[in-house]
């Protein structure tokens, strides 16, 4: 048996507690929760209400340690190659600055140049520019949608609309909503080939050439790991803003994909997201064993998933600005982690990433936290919220908002018996609270690249490679074969097409 085997089995063999006893002792809070500082206010990781206890982090310790847990992610950092199965680095760190150093000034040259371009809209040359129309998809759109809904709820500068669905329902909302004669387009698109993004493109051109706007093609920028296939599709070289290949698309949002962010917020705060992100990359890299959060994370993921046989994970952002982070963390970690093959391309021998959900409290309240209190499936919970309001309303809002989060924890821990079944709580439900202080660019930053890490060390313990996604491949390659015709499918598909008329 290996090293990795028997610390998986060592893991299985102990005794779990419940958490009503880890919480005798005194200091459990403080072993387990952890302050983490920004340049400005800080965040609370509070990890306390898990099952985690001394004898499972030795156990998780052990298997890091097997797992090559610091190799891996010395070769994060220093631009290594960590996604084998296309030979390539994964170097988003290096475009917040850490990692490794030529990557990272190159990063910063590309940030300068999208931010001359910034600078250059919004002192007006290229017009008056009041709209802009993002079309990108997945990790070239749930970043930016997300940051955009977060930081630029109050002020934009411009008033960004992120469209990703080919369905052309999105598209013409966005329409409905901008003028096209002050309008921008911009080209999400790592591979510049993602049908969805080149189709919305053409029908985004046409909409100005059908509105008269002088030289359609002059209102658009292109953000993309290809920038010569943007040039050949008719973007002009100044407006094209390229980001390195080894930067994987869910973790694009750093790069020129976060253009539209800036263009809303101003670049000053854009680089505040990105200092937020460095300062948990710092921590990260050089943090060890149980002190590093995104690992303490995965200890306690992978303690759900592989002992308690969790599938799913929930998150539950208690503050409108982050309503959209459970799509994105979908993304980021069921691309990323959603595997059967390990890194070497052996079967896995244990699940792989659990599925993620989530919503906003105080609404799932209403509608699911049933199920998380009183159903039959064990669903570690994330809470995520901010000490400082984001409204001007009265403070009952924020109050409310706020007890609700904490009255939630609480009740799924300590539960409730009773001599009526329908009225018991099981209780000893986990869950982690991340409380802001105060929610700014950097406070999301630093979530954000919590949550990358966190997938990284989750996927290097299970031994997977988290930087492809060749699952996604099929599915674009039968609807090509469809738009092409002349192939056969099963009888079921067949007649779906021919009830659509596609047949
Ligand atoms: O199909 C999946 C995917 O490749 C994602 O990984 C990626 O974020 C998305 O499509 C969009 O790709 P692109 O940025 O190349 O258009």
């Amino acid at each position: 048996m290996n090293a990795i085997a028997s610390a998986w089995q060592n893991l299985a063999q102990i005794k779990g507690r419940t958490l009503a006893d880890l919480f005798e002792d005194q200091g459990r809070v403080a072993a387990y929760s952890t302050r983490f500082e920004l340049p400005e206010g800080a965040i609370q990781f509070d990890w306390s209400k898990t099952h985690l206890d001394a004898e499972l982090v030795a156990g998780f310790e052990a298997l890091a340690a097997a797992a090559d847990f610091d190799a891996m992610r010395a070769k994060l950092f220093a631009g290594e190659v960590v996604n084998p199965s296309e030979g390539r680095a994964a170097v988003h760190p290096a475009m917040r600055g850490a990692g490794n150093l030529a990557v990272a000034e190159e990063a910063e040259a590309l940030l300068a140049r999208m931010g001359m371009l910034v600078e250059a809209i919004h002192q007006g040359a290229l017009g008056e520019v009041k709209h802009l129309i993002h079309v990108g998809i997945g990790g070239s759109a749930l970043g930016p949608a997300l940051a955009i809904d977060a930081l630029a709820r109050d002020e934009a500068l411009v008033d960004v609309h992120v469209v990703s669905n080919i369905d052309g329902c999105a598209l013409e909302a966005a329409f409905k909503a901008c003028d096209p004669a002050t309008t921008l387009l911009a080209v999400a698109s790592k591979t510049f080939t993602t049908i969805e993004t080149m189709t919305n493109a053409a029908s985004v051109l046409a909409w100005f050439e059908r509105n008269g706007v002088d030289d359609p093609s002059g209102r658009v920028v292109a953000l993309t790991a290809a920038p010569d296939k943007a040039v050949e599709w008719g973007v002009d070289e100044t407006r094209v803003l390229p980001f390195p290949e080894s930067v994987g698309g869910r973790y694009s949002l750093w790069s020129s994909i976060g253009f539209p962010v800036a263009l809303a917020v101003g670049m000053d705060e854009f680089e505040q997201m990105l200092a937020g992100a460095l300062a948990m990359d710092r921590h990260f890299e050089s943090a060890e064993g149980f002190a590093n959060l995104p690992l303490r994370a995965a200890f306690a993921d992978l303690y759900y998933t592989h002992i308690r046989g969790c599938q799913t994970r929930a998150c539950f952002a208690y503050d409108e600005r982050l309503r959209l982070l459970p799509s994105y963390l979908q993304q980021l970690e069921m691309e990323s982690n959603g595997k059967s093959v390990t890194a070497e391309g052996k079967p896995v021998t244990g699940p792989t990433a659990p599925i993620t959900w989530g919503g906003v409290g105080t609404d799932a309240q209403h509608a699911v936290f049933q199920l998380l209190h009183q159903g039959t499936n064990l669903v570690p919970v994330d809470f995520i919220a901010s000490i400082a309001p984001g409204d001007t309303l009265e403070p009952a809002h924020h109050r409310i908002l706020l007890m609700n989060c904490f009255a939630q924890g609480a009740a799924l821990m300590a539960g409730r018996a009773s001599e009526d079944g329908a009225r018991t709580y099981p209780g000893d439900r986990p869950s982690a609270t991340m409380l802001c202080e105060d929610f700014d660019p950097a406070t999301l930053g630093a979530l954000i690249a919590f949550h990358e890490h966190r997938t990284f060390a989750n996927a290097v313990l299970m031994e997977i490679n988290p930087f492809d996604q060749f699952g996604v491949e099929l599915g674009k390659e039968i609807a090509k074969q469809i738009e092409a015709g002349g192939a056969r499918f099963d009888a079921s598909t067949e007649a779906l097409l021919e009830a659509a008329g596609l047949g």
